[in-house]
């Protein structure tokens, strides 16, 4: 396992993201909505650092796959959604923008249920990976096409808990 980005790399890119936000928003309200699971770090970091008015919720979006290089489709919960987000601005928070496939399944649900404005936001973009028209409009790290795991982000719901972000070498990812 090799680290990608340390920890003080990754507060100082959390930063510089939350500086952007909250100059996007100026001041206005706003719903943050963490994809789970591999967010919940992102979110707990990047929500001490807004200042506006703020509301949290929680989605679930699992690929419904075991193999982690080919995703399923996508199975999207979003009743765990305690705080309603009729007229709101709504920004969704998740680890990894790679293919850009869950994102771009999740931002239209959000219009769906009548937000103001979707917006989106990841820890890292994934370089030259993209399946969708959309990217994401704040984006802390661009990442070679590694797998990475570490700061949320799991491999077989491993090592979220690791304080920085490492990239797993191929025998790694063989491993059970
Ligand atoms: P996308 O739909 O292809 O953009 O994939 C996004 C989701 O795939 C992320 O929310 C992660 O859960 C997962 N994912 C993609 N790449 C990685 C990785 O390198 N490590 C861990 N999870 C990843
Ligand atoms: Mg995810």
């Amino acid at each position: 396992m090799k680290t990608l980005l340390t920890e003080e790399q990754l507060r100082q890119g959390i930063e510089r993201m939350a500086e952007d936000i909250r100059k996007h928003y100026d001041g206005r309200p706003l719903t943050i909505v963490g994809v789970l699971t591999g967010s919940v770090v992102l979110l707990a970091d990047l929500i001490r650092r807004l200042d506006m008015p703020l509301r949290v919720g929680l989605i679930q979006a699992q690929s419904c796959s075991v193999d982690p290089n080919r995703p399923g489709p996508l199975a999207l919960d979003v009743g765990l959604l305690a705080c309603d987000v009729q007229g709101r601005h709504v920004l969704l928070v998740d680890d990894i923008f790679d293919t850009g496939r869950t994102l771009w399944e999740v931002v239209p649900e959000f219009d769906n249920l009548g937000a103001k404005s979707v917006h989106t936001a990841v820890l890292l973009k994934k370089q030259g990976r993209a399946e969708v028209s959309m990217q994401p409009d704040f984006a802390a790290f661009e990442i070679p096409n590694e797998f990475v795991v570490g700061y949320g982000m799991d491999y077989r719901d491993r090592y979220r808990n690791l304080p920085y972000v490492a990239a797993l070498e191929p025998n790694e990812r063989a491993e059970e």
